[in-house]
């Protein structure tokens, strides 16, 4: 098990009137990440925030911005989640039909790119993008919404595609968002997970320092 696995809060369970605040508790709390969930109303059925929001963020922020885009064809966006500041940009393999050519223009850009799978969409996808990969999320809910069940059958899927990644001799890291909690964190670190996309489980039990020990606790066992 890594000794360096990450908890990423998601900033779409924060507190959306006061996310600067928020951002800066986090990072005095030691959190490192921060998980932004970009929703389009269209490849996901809710609309959150873009990339005005996280460009102001970046101006108040130290943490490492992980941007998820929950958006049909992000290569429409790419360029303005760069500019934004993002620090990784992950897209959805299922939303865009080049993605090589996406997760390449990422990279050129100089940000870490990053590709999602839906929880019914086969490892199969990403296979040969692996060496280009910084990591792949493994959706373990439908995106969306927070606060939704952590799907079980995700748990093999974490397995296989660590073995996936060892075959090909890659560095990929893995990465797992929804319905995750201190209860079930151990299981996920223990399949190969190495950084942990916490929402509703994270924000609503605040003091964040004690939330982060309480998830920490739990995954080292
Ligand atoms: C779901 C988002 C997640 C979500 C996780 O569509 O991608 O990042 O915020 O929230 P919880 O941890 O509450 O499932
Ligand atoms: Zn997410």
């Amino acid at each position: 098990m890594s000794t360096e696995t990450i908890l990423a809060p998601s900033l779409l369970s924060a507190d959306f009137g006061k996310l600067a605040q928020e951002l800066a508790d986090l990072e005095l709390a030691g959190l490192s990440w921060i998980h932004l969930d970009v929703m389009d109303g269209a490849f996901v059925p809710n609309i959150t925030f873009g990339p005005p929001v996280i460009k102001a963020l970046r101006a108040e922020s130290g943490l490492f911005f992980d941007t998820h885009l929950m958006v049909d064809r992000p290569e429409r966006y790419i360029d303005e989640f760069v500019d934004a500041g993002s620090d990784l940009i992950c897209v959805h393999a299922e939303a865009s039909l080049h993605l090589e050519r996406l997760v390449s223009r990422i990279a050129e850009a100089g940000v870490l790119p990053a590709a999602a799978l839906n929880p019914a969409t086969p490892l199969e996808a990403v296979r040969y993008l692996l060496p280009q990969l910084h990591m792949v999320l493994i959706m373990s809910v439908n995106p969306g919404f927070g606060g939704q069940k952590f799907i079980p059958f995700c748990l093999d899927k974490i397995r296989e595609l660590k073995i996936m990644i060892r075959a090909a001799g890659a560095r990929t890291l893995i990465q797992v968002d929804g319905g995750v909690d201190p209860e079930n964190c151990r299981e996920i670190v223990k399949a190969g997970a190495d950084i942990l996309v916490s929402g509703s489980a994270f924000f609503n039990h605040p003091p964040y320092a004690e939330r982060l020990k309480t998830f920490e606790r739990a995954w080292r066992g």
